[in-house]
């Protein structure tokens, strides 16, 4: 949408008097994340063009990052002064970890605890200021807060894609607007690495460049390149000036050196520390690669000179080692590796791992630092000191807390920013899988079951920003706002608003901030969806809209021949479109209030089956489980997919039947699966067709799976029958998700 008018237009409903918007927010904070406490007083206090403090009572750097807001979003300014100023601080003792308070009244008395809760009070300041017809003020009130959470992380992935030294910096000053306080900073992977080690300038020089970069999804076939030069990298002066940078806007930095796996980039550039010590180019394809680090002791020492150079760089306390997705191909067949299991008397290649790990973490211990490693260091046994990120689900960080270990929360289901954020198909090209931003409002870090000494291991949460399908600032933006606002408020508040009044604060407020700042946030959230139904008779297109008043004018085309109609909306609104044989329907819908017109393309598949009800009783994974009626919709999952168009499940054995209004003459029934072996989706080995029985089910067809599409022959009159489907037991040895049961993903089940 243009963005200068959605400004104007949420100026609109601030401003006028009785419609007014705002007047039915004004009681909550505009404040995000939202404060523990905010308590309105009558009036409103009004901010003079020049804001004076006391100067010396604040760091220099606070004073020019409040200076720089303070210009460029309320073109005000602030003046040093020794007599009675107008923002008053007083420091506190005896109160909660980085607790502020706010009383806004003739001035504006900050109380604090620490430089820290003075910086998010000033933030707090800046997002409190409001204005009417270029007059400035902020509504009296009284506001205390401080974080639930220690550890509310923001993560990017510099390899897949490189940013510069000023991107990164913009994308801390946002973190820090929101009070994120974590930046996981994923330096190295297979594509690229990106950080300059001064004992291995090949790392750089050869490391951080790859001729070529896969467009497209990577399971879309053929595989097309794009035959540029990629890369880029941070020399460490560079990364002492984000550090620096960081550091002022109390950010602090967890650097990432991927290890034993996601290391093609080091190896390209260093083959000798691999196992088949293979000269090799820096892959330009995603994925999961087989070559990594060997395991024999010069690896080690090349290794630990990198951690050297890199535990003198950054302060913080953690330092994350990766640990994902190293397969163990390459260490089974290595006289090396299979020495170092003899040497050590260990059992397998996974206790290999552990060993690895825990190597590592001694000599982190030795520089007095603390491993991060992603969940799947707890394979083989848990070095004593790690922390555990728990990204495959909560399980990991469930196991990590129970032994007594500290924890970050980011899994995939609510954490994973890289997923699409609405079903609307103009979203662009994702890695798959869907986390709405009102799922990651409700993202709580601290699974049930966990007593509350456990509940004490885990730090907090994060969002991960994996960069495959993210190639510039404008779509990293994109991708994490507004989410990360919505984690922020997750991770921060000890008590959060509703879903539905934070996001009227978001689009009422923070938007048009966001504009100020120049980010290019998405709005999908706020854009009314459209769902396709099926039904027995054809497909019912249902408009949800965040405001019932939305007028929108349709245009619908069927087999191309066109139909406009206008509507009032009414909460769920939907109309009927009728199946033919093959439908294809198009609609086009503008909607007059938000000057926002959305297109949405549907092909519709009329089959038998269409609306057809189903009973699972094996549940799908409830996070592709959006509406049971994917399976019988008319309409086929896209590839590359999209999680909420699938039905997955994580379960060896499914079952469940289907049963049709009255009974049908079925000749075939056809079954459509996804394989994508790299996101661990399999096809299952066997389906079973069964009449439904208390007594005893008859087997009516049987098939064994060998492609996507599956045609199976019935030939009967049936009005319910059953299915049961099984899938390998485990992901082989060797590949992406080895050992967890595959996930299969089904959609559509069409009868003809
Ligand atoms: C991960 O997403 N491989 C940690
Ligand atoms: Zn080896």
């Amino acid at each position: 949408m243009n963005l200068i008018l959605f400004r104007a237009l949420v100026l609109f409903f601030v401003m006028i008097p009785g419609s007014c918007y705002y007047a039915q927010i004004k009681d909550i904070s505009p404040v995000l994340p939202s404060p523990v406490v905010y308590k309105r007083a009558k009036g409103n206090l009004y901010l003079p063009k020049k804001i004076s403090l006391n100067k010396d009572a604040f760091p220099e750097h606070m004073i020019a990052q409040l200076d720089t807001l303070l210009e460029k979003i309320h073109a005000l300014e602030t003046v040093d002064t020794r007599g009675k100023a107008f923002i008053r601080l007083r420091k506190l003792k005896n109160v909660p970890k980085d607790f502020y308070s706010i009383a806004i009244n003739d001035y504006v008395f900050i109380s604090y605890s620490n430089e820290k809760s003075l910086f998010y009070a000033l933030e707090s300041f800046i997002q409190l200021i409001q204005t009417e017809e270029d007059i400035k003020y902020i509504s009296k009130a009284f506001i205390q807060d401080y974080p639930k959470f220690e550890w509310r992380g923001l993560h990017l992935d510099v390899s897949r894609h490189f940013f510069t030294v000023a991107e990164i910096k913009k994308y801390l000053d946002i973190m820090a607007f929101y009070k994120l306080n974590i930046f996981h900073w994923h330096l190295t992977d297979d594509q690229g690495w990106r950080i300059e080690i001064k004992a291995f300038p090949k790392l750089t020089s050869i490391g951080a460049w790859r001729d070529s970069t896969i467009i497209n999804h990577f399971t879309s076939e053929p595989r097309q390149y794009d035959n540029t030069v990629h890369g880029g990298y941070y020399t460490q002066e560079e990364v002492k000036e984000i550090i620096k940078y960081a550091q002022e806007r109390y950010i602090t930095i967890v650097p990432e050196i991927e290890m034993p796996g996601h290391s093609s980039a080091a190896l390209a550039a260093y083959p000798e520390y691999s196992c088949n010590q293979k000269k090799q180019s820096v892959p330009g394809v995603w994925g999961v690669f087989d070559n990594i680090y060997c395991t024999k002791e010069e690896t080690f020492v090349f290794l630990e000179t990198i951690l050297e150079e890199i535990t003198d760089l950054f302060p913080g306390d953690y330092i994350h080692i990766g640990g994902d997705e190293a397969p163990k191909t390459n260490w089974e067949y290595c006289i090396n590796c299979q020495k170092t299991i003899q040497d050590n008397a260990l059992l397998n290649e996974k206790e290999l791992q552990s060993y690895f790990i825990k190597r590592i973490d001694r000599f982190l211990l030795k520089k007095n630092k603390k491993l991060l490693g992603w969940d799947e260091i707890l394979e083989g046994g848990l070095s004593p000191n790690a922390a555990v990120m728990s990204w495959r689900g909560m399980q990991g960080g469930i196991i990590a807390a129970k032994k007594s270990h500290y924890v970050v929360m980011t899994p995939g289901s609510h954490c994973y920013f890289d997923h699409y954020q609405s079903k609307s198909k103009s979203e662009p090209l994702a890695i798959g899988g869907y986390t709405s931003l009102e799922k990651v409002y409700n993202f709580n870090p601290i699974p049930s079951g966990l007593s509350s000494t456990e509940a004490g291991f885990i730090l907090g949460g994060q969002a991960n920003l994996w960069t495959e399908y993210i190639p510039d600032m404008n779509q990293l933006e994109y991708m994490a706002y507004p989410r990360a606002i919505a984690l922020s408020q997750s991770l921060w508040c000890t008590d959060k608003p509703e879903f539905k009044s934070f996001s009227k604060m978001l689009y009422t407020y923070h938007f048009p901030l966001l504009d100020i700042l120049e980010v290019n946030y998405s709005n999908s959230s706020l854009k009314p969806s459209i769902d396709f139904i099926g039904f027995n008779k054809g497909i019912r297109i249902k408009v949800n809209s965040k405001d019932s008043s939305d007028v929108f004018q349709t245009n619908i085309s069927e087999d191309g021949i066109s139909k406009n109609k206008t509507f009032t909306l009414k909460a769920n609104h939907y109309f009927d479109v009728q199946a033919k044989k093959e439908n294809t329907v198009k609609t086009t819908i503008t909607f007059k209030n938000l000057k926002n017109s959305i297109t949405s393309n549907v092909t519709l598949k009329n089959h038998l089956g269409l609306g057809a009800k189903i009973t699972f009783e094996t549940a799908p994974n409830p996070q592709y489980n959006y509406t049971q009626s994917v399976l019988t919709d008319g309409q086929y999952g896209m590839r590359p997919w999209r999680g909420h168009e699938w039905i997955g499940f994580d379960s060896d054995n499914i079952v469940f039947e289907i049963e049709f209004e009255k009974k049908k003459k079925i000749k075939t029934v056809n079954f459509s699966f996804l394989k994508s072996n790299g996101s661990w989706i399999y096809l299952p080995n066997e389906l079973n067709i069964y009449k439904p029985s208390r007594k005893r089910e008859k087997l009516f067809a049987k098939s064994t799976i060998k492609t996507e599409q599956t045609e199976i022959k019935i030939n009967r009159r049936i009005r319910k029958l059953r299915f049961k489907i099984s899938t390998h037991k485990k992901i082989p040895i060797g590949f992406p998700g080895e050992g967890h049961t595959p996930w299969t993903f089904l959609d559509e089940i069409e009868f003809n």
